[in-house]
């Protein structure tokens, strides 16, 4: 699929089957997800790879939104480190580039995913950051659910009207 055709064709998948996804693939994604941009080239994320399904199961019961992980098998947790990027606005930025490039990948190999959203919510935050025993400079952004679709979602219309100006406002 090239670029064009992936980013087309992206939608969010809520239902997964539980078939392992190979490391081949999810080395690539990890790739695919370090390629984002960064503001300042700071690069201040980190990837939490989540396969182990006691803890898979662990943020399933945290999160209010996050029940695709009852077969999703893989979970990626990206999370922004302010020891390297102090501006909480560049984290989420940065994050949230690399979270794209994850959903993306994933897609672009035969796989489907969602994005799952942590920044903000403090109660969400607070969860993950005791599931995964975070350091206080370890910031959770988001999530993204990774599997074999195991549905196919229904169209979606973008919006267009008044969304784009050429030239002015
Ligand atoms: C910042 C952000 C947070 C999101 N949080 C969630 C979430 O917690 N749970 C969920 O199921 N989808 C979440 N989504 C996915 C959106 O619901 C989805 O992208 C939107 O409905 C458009 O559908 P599409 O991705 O198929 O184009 C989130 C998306 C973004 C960008």
């Amino acid at each position: 699929m090239d670029a064009i055709q992936t980013i087309l064709t992206r939608r969010s998948i809520r239902k997964f089957k539980e078939t392992k996804i190979p490391d081949k693939a999810i080395n690539k994604i990890i790739e695919c997800a370090l390629s984002a941009p960064s503001a300042r080239n700071q690069q201040p994320c980190h990837l939490i790879i989540v396969n182990e399904r006691k803890l898979l199961n662990a943020i399933m019961e945290a999160h209010p939104n996050a029940k695709m992980l009852d077969k999703a098998p893989l979970a990626i947790i990206i999370c922004g480190d302010t020891n390297i990027e102090p501006n909480m606005d560049y984290i989420a930025l940065d994050c949230a580039a690399m979270t794209q490039n994850i959903l993306l990948a994933t897609h672009a190999l035969g796989l489907a995913g969602v994005w799952i959203g942590v920044y903000n919510r403090k109660e969400r935050e607070a969860e993950i950051r005791k599931i995964f025993n975070l350091p206080h400079n370890i910031i959770p952004i988001s999530i993204t659910a990774i599997g074999y679709a195991d549905e196919i979602p229904a169209p979606i219309e973008r919006i267009t009207e008044g969304r784009i100006h050429y030239n002015k406002f």
